[in-house]
């Protein structure tokens, strides 16, 4: 175990990046546009019960993983078992963050224009002659949304080069504060909408005739996807913890405060979306054809839609900051490369993937594999099938292989774990999360 490596300062620290990792447009602009297209209340409960049933658990065995080995994902597989096969779970969480951060970017990139053109007006006489949908077509499509992407896999860039201590820590612990504040105040304001009580129903009310695989694939991914869980990124989080942070505390903070942003960002979209006679099934464009419209007929907008889309940005950031940061220290650690070569390595990559994602809405929209764009490839391919395999082996291996000492002074940390507690979350590693899993991919491959 080495001793030189770096480690977040304080305790306010880990939880503000691992808060900061999980918070991010999965739960502002992918978990509404997920419940509104799979019927509201039902995706939202079953949602919640994959985060506490499924999720805290798998974050507990990432935190084992990373803090007791003190390794990246590939390294820590590699130091708690001899056989190399694990290792490829490595492999596939490093795939997984760098086909997300190239998707993940076009987003982001998305945020930096609609800002400009909040700021400059631009959004706000769009709004005014009433062709969102298609102003936001013309932008997805043209050379401005390659320009953001870039752009913002820029920003991410700079503040990795300034290292964990220097960069990760102090941005997460300004910004995070001011993300929560920036949501309560949107809440408010669209609690008091004409239609807030029909959104706040379409969002709380379950349908649950309306359940079905698509539905649990979806609800299981977005949990996955918005807990940046069953890739290594927690694991590589927990590897700069220190030795008193305490995991299963960490894990339950981490969960509830995510999925408390995600139904704040409910809140804030389906009253307006109802309110403004919006349809809550658009898809991926939802905020971005909803919002503006709903912004222009509101006093203040121009100033509401700066706020938002600044709060996104800052949101995507220090989610892109995490997930780049699984593939730079793999890099750093097993090839021993600097951590200025790893980081532009990473970023070359994600913007050769991320220009072919933000073009596949132009000149590549044709361009289709399966079925689907590089961009929704991308996201399918991570979000649905990549986060919950991985998260499926390393609670197969945290449950069956690791040894139970590891385990037990890990989540005891300086105190010793109550043994129901330490009982409940290896049941969930052995059995319910493996097997909960994969009946869902099998209910999606209509096996089941
Ligand atoms: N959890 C992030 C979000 O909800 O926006 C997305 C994410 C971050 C996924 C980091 C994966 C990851 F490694």
């Amino acid at each position: 175990m080495s001793t030189q490596r770096a480690q977040f300062g304080t305790r306010l620290g880990v939880i503000a990046t691992t808060v900061g990792s999980a918070v991010g447009l999965g739960n502002i602009w992918r978990f509404p546009y997920e419940a509104g297209a799979h019927g509201g209340g039902a995706f939202l409960l079953i949602y919640i019960g994959f985060i506490f049933l499924i999720g805290v658990p798998v974050i507990c065995a990432e935190f084992i993983m990373g803090r007791g080995t003190r390794r990246n994902i590939f390294g820590a597989f590699w130091t708690l078992h001899s056989c190399r096969c694990w290792s490829w779970v490595g492999y596939m969480g490093i795939l997984a963050s760098i086909l997300i951060l190239s998707f993940y970017s076009v987003v982001a990139g998305w945020t930096l224009e609609y800002l400009w053109q909040s700021i400059t007006g631009t959004l706000d006489a769009n709004s005014g002659t009433n062709n969102l949908h298609a102003a936001f077509d013309t932008f997805a499509a043209g050379p401005r949304s390659v320009m953001w992407t870039l752009i913002f896999l820029a920003v991410n860039a700079v503040i990795l080069l300034r290292g964990v201590r220097g960069g990760i820590e102090k941005a997460s612990n300004v910004l995070m504060p001011v993300l929560f504040v920036i949501l309560i105040i949107f809440c408010i304001n669209s609690l008091t909408l004409p239609q807030a009580s029909e959104g706040l129903q379409f969002l709380f009310k379950p349908d649950f005739s309306k359940v079905d695989s698509s539905t649990l694939i979806g609800a299981l991914g977005q949990a996955f996807f918005s807990l940046s869980l069953g890739l290594g990124t927690l694991m590589t989080y927990s590897s700069y913890f220190s030795d008193s942070t305490p995991l299963i505390k960490s894990a339950v903070t981490t969960a509830s405060l995510d999925t408390i942003v995600a139904i704040l960002a409910g809140i804030i979209i389906f009253p307006a979306v109802f309110t403004y006679g919006c349809e809550p099934a658009a898809g991926p464009k939802l905020v971005f054809e909803v919002l503006p419209a709903i912004f222009h007929q509101m006093p203040g907008g121009a100033i509401w839609a700066i706020l938002f889309f600044f709060l996104l940005f800052l949101a995507s950031l220090t989610s892109t900051i995490s997930m780049s940061e699984i593939c730079i220290a793999f890099f750093c650690e097993q090839t021993k490369m600097s951590r200025r070569r790893a980081t532009l390595i990473n970023t070359a990559i994600a913007m050769g993937f991320g220009t072919l994602c933000a073009l596949s809405f132009g000149s590549l929209s044709d361009f289709t594999i399966a079925g689907l764009s590089v961009f929704n490839l991308f996201d399918y391919l991570s979000s649905n099938i990549l986060l919950p395999l991985g998260g499926m082996l390393i609670s197969i291996f945290v449950g069956w292989i690791v040894d139970r000492n590891l385990i037990r002074n890990q989540l005891g940390g300086s105190g010793r774990i109550p043994r129901p507690l330490l009982t409940g979350i290896t049941f969930c590693l052995r059995y319910l999360a493996p097997t909960a899993i994969l009946l869902i991919f099998l209910s999606g491959l209509d096996i089941i």
